[in-house]
């Protein structure tokens, strides 16, 4: 069996290498930084693979789904992201452009392109790590929260069509909340990590994942936070989160 990751350099992504190549998966990992991938690479027991990749670039996408033809390749994971802390005019275009092109651009190519070779082989697995800001409006974090919704909604509405044409394929989304990893620091934000650490969150959204459920909630307070926010109001929402996320700035 073979697993992608993307983000696989740090955090989630790292943990979930780790874990996968330890049950005997061989791996193509991606992420910006080589050293770490080689690094990572020299520690897996199994077959790894990796190609330092940019996932902002417009073609860095179709270069990852390249690299892995003729690799059979039977678990696609969607891990790369990052966010950005700030009123919303305060942000830089070009941050906010390089986030939908990581989080929202390359996730929908990826997921498309594999899709459809795991559809013709009726077989393959697809996780694409969204996180409870996905089922939230997030002012303070807007594009972020915007960009991860995304994710939620595409992956649930391909489920749906996946599972009405009676498909072995599956997708997924992870919606974890705060975890410790490097998030924090790249969004210029201070989440206060909840009780699970990465690596508990990665093992239960692989297992999740390869079970075949659709929305993976780690832990049993974003499960109530997910079905909280569902009763909210969408025009209260954002008066709440603002008060939460006000006190998140580093
Ligand atoms: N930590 C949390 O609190 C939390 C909560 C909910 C959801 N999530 C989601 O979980 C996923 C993993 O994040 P994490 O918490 O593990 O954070 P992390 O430690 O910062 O890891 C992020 C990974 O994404 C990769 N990445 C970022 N920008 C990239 C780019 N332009 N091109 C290619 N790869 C890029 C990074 O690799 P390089 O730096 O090597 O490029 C790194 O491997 C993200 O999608 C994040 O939104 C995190």
């Amino acid at each position: 069996m073979r697993a992608v990751i993307t983000g696989a350099t740090s955090g989630l992504g790292r943990d979930m290498a780790v874990l996968l190549s330890r049950s005997g998966w061989d791996l193509i990992l991606t992420g910006r930084n080589e050293k770490e991938l080689e690094f990572l690479k020299k520690k897996l027991p199994t077959d790894v693979q990796t190609i330092a990749l940019d996932l902002s670039e417009e073609k860095a996408p179709f270069r990852l789904y390249k690299f892995c033809q003729g690799k059979r390749v039977d678990l696609l994971v969607n891990n790369a992201g990052f966010g950005a802390y700030g009123p919303f005019s305060d942000v830089k275009l070009k941050t906010e452009l390089d986030m939908i092109s990581v989080n929202v651009r390359a996730v929908h190519i990826l997921t498309k392109l594999f899709l459809r070779d795991f559809r013709r082989r009726n077989h393959g697995r697809i996780l694409n790590v969204a996180s409870i800001a996905g089922l939230m409006t997030g002012p303070l974090m807007s594009t972020y929260y915007a960009t991860k919704n995304y994710v939620v909604r595409l992956s649930l509405a391909l489920s749906e069509e996946l599972r009405r044409e009676g498909s072995n394929v599956t997708v997924s989304v992870l919606c974890p909340g705060p975890v410790r990893t490097r998030f924090n620091e790249r969004a210029g934000a201070n989440f206060r990590p909840s009780s699970m650490t990465s690596g508990e969150v990665a093992r239960y959204a692989l297992e999740q994942t390869l079970e075949g459920r659709k929305l993976i909630v780690p832990g049993t307070m974003m499960k109530l936070s997910a079905v909280v926010t569902q009763l909210v109001p969408h025009t209260i929402l954002p008066g709440i989160l603002y008060e939460i996320q006000s006190r998140r700035g580093r």
